[in-house]
């Protein structure tokens, strides 16, 4: 199956497709993991990338769009994938159309804005494996380390209140008429996220009935 994963910044679009993609064999591509790695090992595409993700700005079409050819390109995406904070432009969906990439399901998670605020402030995440926890609703078992890798969980650096209102407003200006995008082309369906991370998961698989 190939499926994308749409909705705001911390709507829970990394924790449901670690589920989903687990449930069905299939990878999780995060643009915006993918970026984050490259900026810990300083490659130059991620030096390219530091000034727009630590601003909540979104980086350029033609990098992300570079980063997502170059990873479908791989022999584990055979079988299907979960597309996670891409496509987040029309012209980055566009790109994913003449690639020839014929998508299964668009799931949008819906989270009102005051929500995500709670939920961003309270993300923790492994700086090694690059799993996500958040101190009250999803901890990890000490609350400090995380269960796979057992180092210090730390804090993303666009989690700051202030990068996180740009984020919230990136997303309502360019990434959610996307919706309407893959409405037009009947394969949007929302899932209210809302609720306990089982909750959501549950609703998902409903909708992609999987
Ligand atoms: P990216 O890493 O994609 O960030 P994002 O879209 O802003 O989304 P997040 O990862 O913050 O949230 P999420 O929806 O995955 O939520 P999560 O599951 O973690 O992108 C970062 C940056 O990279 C962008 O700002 C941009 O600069 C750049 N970038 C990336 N892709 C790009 C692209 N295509 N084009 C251009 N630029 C791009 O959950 C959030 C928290 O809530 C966690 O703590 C979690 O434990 C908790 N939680 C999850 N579900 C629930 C629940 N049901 N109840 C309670 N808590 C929950
Ligand atoms: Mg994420």
């Amino acid at each position: 199956m190939k499926i994308i994963f749409l909705g705001a910044p911390g709507a829970g679009k990394g924790t449901q497709a670690e589920i989903i993609a687990g449930r069905l064999g299939i990878p999780t591509i995060s643009t915006g993991a993918i970026i984050r790695e490259a900026l810990k090992n300083g490659t130059e595409m991620g030096i390219k990338a530091k000034k727009f993700i630590e601003a909540g700005e979104l980086v350029p079409d033609d990098v992300v769009i570079g980063i997502i050819k170059e990873r479908l390109a791989k022999s584990d995406c055979q079988n299907g994938f979960i597309l996670d904070g891409f496509p987040r432009t029309v012209p980055q969906a566009e790109a994913l159309d003449s690639m020839g990439i014929e998508l299964d399901r668009v799931v949008s998670i819906e989270v009102p804005d005051e929500v995500i605020v709670e939920r961003m402030s309270g993300r923790r995440v492994c700086a090694k494996c690059g799993a996500t926890y958040h101190t009250v609703y999803n901890p990890s078992s000490d609350g400090v380390n995380c269960d796979k890798c057992k180092v210090e969980l730390t804090i993303r650096k666009d989690d700051a209140p202030e990068v996180v209102k740009s984020r919230l407003e990136v997303y309502h200006s360019t990434t959610e008429p996307l919706k309407e995008f893959y409405s037009k082309k009947g394969s949007l369906k929302l899932v209210d996220g809302v609720g306990s991370v089982d909750e959501i998961s549950y609703r998902t698989i409903k909708v992609l009935e999987v």
